[in-house]
């Protein structure tokens, strides 16, 4: 039996597309969302809204003709990011937010901030302004164990930083954590949590029982299983603080079967069929389109999409690839462990 579900265009709050070759090869795959936030962790970093524009240019000739994205571009924060710069480059309509990422927390994060005195100003600036930051939220103490980061860095990072800038817009970038669930729902209408599609799939055996599987490591790193079941009751509760950001982070594979091996899942191929299951298995097809197109909109004073999406749930698998080229490079396509029934129809 065909079963159909109408969304309004889903948006991707949280989103790696990379630069050069691997632009092109990933673009088109999130071409059919609507806005996506993009993440600024190029090397060198995206810091100035100069930048930032600069970047959008090049995303926007990467799309094939057609496309529906929107790049929302963000400003990647350092210690010495100019207040004046973020707040012109928001009001001039060049960036939706400004990221932040503990220095040496993740990929390409050397960057980031080390002391938060220093970024107090830039953050004033952006509570002023109406500016949300986007946080990574782990800390980088090598004492801390590394399943433990996230629900440290709420206690020791996020939670003084809050308190310290009243009026600060703040979204928990993929949380991982009963913990970061916990808290974003205590947090008041300045607050959010972006949930990605392999939290809501994996936990932290996939990574690790009965082999290494470097697809499935990312960061945050995925949690036991009562984390990925707390993710999935938030992601499926419809409440709006809970809301889509993909963080399909693609890397070479020859950069992930390393002996040190890169963090992030690719998961634009196959994201809204992944989801449509995920949602369908937890009884809650109808609060997909808050998760995916409604919530993250309003909690970036957006309007929801107009345009609408068809998924059509089938006897056969849809085709995806399993690996993408890049340059002369292969990408691995984040593959669920399950099979997959819904199909979103070209518009
Ligand atoms: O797994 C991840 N990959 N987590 C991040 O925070 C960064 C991302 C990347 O850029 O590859
Ligand atoms: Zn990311």
């Amino acid at each position: 039996m065909t079963q159909t579900l109408t969304l309004r265009r889903p948006d991707d709050w949280h989103l790696h597309l990379r630069d050069g070759a691997m632009l092109q090869a990933v673009a088109p795959h999130s071409a059919g969302f609507g806005r996506a936030i993009i993440m600024p962790n190029l090397v060198p970093p995206v810091v100035t809204g100069a930048q930032a524009a600069a970047y959008r240019d090049r995303i926007r000739a990467a799309l094939p003709p057609g496309a529906a994205l929107d790049p929302q571009m963000t400003l990647y924060l350092t210690d010495s990011t100019d207040p004046a710069d973020v707040v012109g480059a928001f009001r001039d309509g060049i960036i939706r937010a400004v990221k932040l990422y503990p220095a040496g927390a993740t990929t390409n994060s050397a960057s980031g901030v080390t002391d938060f005195n220093r970024v107090r100003p830039v953050l004033e600036a952006m509570a002023e302004a109406g500016v949300t930051l986007c946080v990574h939220g782990e800390v980088t103490d090598p004492a801390v164990d590394i399943f433990d980061r996230e629900a440290v860095f709420i206690d020791r990072v996020l939670e003084p930083l809050r308190r310290a800038t009243p009026g600060l817009r703040v979204v928990m970038e993929h949380i991982t954590t009963s913990e970061g669930v916990a808290y974003a729902r205590a947090g008041g209408d300045n607050l959010a949590a972006t949930i990605t599609t392999h939290h809501l799939v994996i936990n932290r055996n996939a990574i690790l029982a009965g082999g290494i599987r470097p697809h499935y490591y990312c960061l945050p790193v995925a949690k036991r299983e009562s984390h990925r079941l707390a993710l999935r009751e938030a992601a499926t509760s419809g409440e709006g603080r809970f809301f889509l950001g993909t963080d399909s982070a693609p890397h070479p594979d020859s950069a992930k079967l390393q002996p040190c091996g890169c963090a992030g899942c690719f998961t634009a191929p196959n994201t809204l069929s992944i989801l449509a299951q995920v949602f369908e298995d937890e009884d809650a097809l109808d609060r997909l389109e808050a998760f995916t197109s409604l919530n993250g909109a309003a909690f970036y004073r957006l309007p929801a999409s107009e345009d609408r999406i068809t998924l059509t749930r089938r006897d056969t698998p849809p085709t995806y690839p399993t690996h993408i080229t890049a340059g002369s490079e292969t990408v691995t396509v984040f593959d669920p462990g399950f099979p997959l029934f819904w199909h979103q129809e070209p518009a």
